[in-house]
């Protein structure tokens, strides 16, 4: 069994993610090779919680076949505030968790694939901001 520990998003972090579009997405394969991407359909469900839809994953789908966990960073040039957030991932490919996101990835284009909906549960958060808290571990 996969033990998670989850941490909470605070309503900055969330703002500042929910602020980055595209979203830059980094995996790693099981040698530790990295890879990252973008992706606009990712959404915070709850404070532990983001739900990315997987329409055009290549290298992204088989890193998180061999190796769950996700990166992900966002900065708000407005509030100047940057964070990283990081967690495992479970992949649906069917039931309600994926009919729900289908939903809303085919409310804003039905053309989109739906591969899965990659559920991130939220285990590490980090100031990613220049300065002298750069890098440090907020949750
Ligand atoms: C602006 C932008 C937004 C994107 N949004 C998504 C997305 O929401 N979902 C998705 O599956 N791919 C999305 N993509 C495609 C991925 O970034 C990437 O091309 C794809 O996962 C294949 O790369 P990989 O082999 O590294 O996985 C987007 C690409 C761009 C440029």
């Amino acid at each position: 069994m996969v033990v998670i520990d989850m941490v909470k998003m605070p309503p900055e972090v969330q703002e500042v993610i929910n602020k980055q579009k595209p979203v830059p997405v980094a995996t790693a394969d099981s040698n530790g090779k990295p890879n990252v991407i973008f992706v606009t359909f990712l959404r915070i469900v709850d404070d532990e919680t983001i739900q990315i839809a997987d329409n055009f994953f290549n290298k992204t789908r088989a890193n998180l076949n061999e190796n769950p966990q996700i990166s992900i960073v966002g900065y708000d040039s407005e509030t100047k505030r940057s964070f990283q957030v990081k967690g495992k991932v479970d992949i649906m490919t069917e039931g309600p968790v994926y009919e729900d996101v289908k939903a809303w990835v085919h409310a804003r284009s039905k053309a989109m694939p739906m591969i899965a909906a990659v559920v991130m549960h939220v285990e590490e958060i980090y100031n990613a901001m220049y300065g002298s808290d750069a890098g440090k571990r907020i949750a």
